[in-house]
This record gives structure tokens, sequence and C-alpha cells, in this order.
């Protein structure tokens, strides 16, 4: 039972304080999938300078394609930090 608890709790911090673990579903765990059928770009094939403007650009709707009302919903509840950790961990 102990353990289980540990387990769980493991999983609460992970989610928690990881601001990519709601992208892994589209953008993949390593940033490699282009989401939703190659509706976006591939994280990994971006520079970290081009992953934080976008998504500072979803949050203030000055960037985007047809479908970055989808990111904007993403993007709004990251702080600037999260944006940093998110483009150093996948951009180039
Ligand atoms: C439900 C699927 C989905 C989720 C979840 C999601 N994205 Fe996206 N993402 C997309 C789509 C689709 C696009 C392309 C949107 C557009 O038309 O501009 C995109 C675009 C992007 C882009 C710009 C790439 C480009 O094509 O210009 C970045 C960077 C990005 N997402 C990062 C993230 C991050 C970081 C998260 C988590 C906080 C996240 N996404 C969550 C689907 C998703």
């Amino acid at each position: 039972m102990k353990k289980i608890i540990l387990i769980f709790l493991t999983i609460l911090s992970f989610v928690y304080s990881n601001p990519y673990a709601k992208c892994v579903g589209c953008h993949g765990v390593n940033g490699e999938k282009a989401a939703l059928n190659g509706k976006s770009k591939i994280l990994i094939d971006m520079t970290k300078a081009e992953i934080k403007s976008a998504m500072h650009g979803y949050k203030d709707g000055t960037y985007g394609g047809a479908m970055k009302g989808l990111m904007k919903g993403q993007s709004m509840s990251l702080s600037d930090n999260d944006i940093n950790e998110i483009a150093n961990k996948f951009g180039k």
C-alpha cells in the first residue's frame, strides 16, 4: 500500500512540476512528433528562439496558423520560466 501511494505521488508531482507533461500527447515525449498528423512543426527541428517566440506569440495572438486557437489554450497557463524551460529542452 505504501508503495502504491509513493508511485502515485511521484506521478502526480511529475505532472505538476513538468510544464511539458500536457504537450506529450500531441508533440511526443521528446518533441519529435508533428502534432495532429502534421499540423505543426516538429519541436526538435526548431531553434530555442523559434520555440520561445512561437509560445509567446500564441499567448498574445501574434503567431500561428489555422490551429492557433488550440495552442493559445495550451500556452496561456505557462509562465515565462516554463516557456524558457521547454525551449531550452527541445530547441536546437
Ligand atoms: C491537442 C494537441 C496539442 C497539444 C496538447 C499541444 N500542442 Fe503545440 N501545437 C499543436 C498544433 C496543431 C500546432 C500548430 C498550430 C497552428 O496552426 O499554429 C502546435 C504548434 C506548436 C508550436 C509551434 C510550432 C509551429 O508549427 O509553428 C509549439 C512551439 C508548440 N505547439 C508547443 C507546445 C507546447 C509547449 C505544448 C504544451 C504546453 C503544446 N504545444 C501542446 C497541437 C498541440
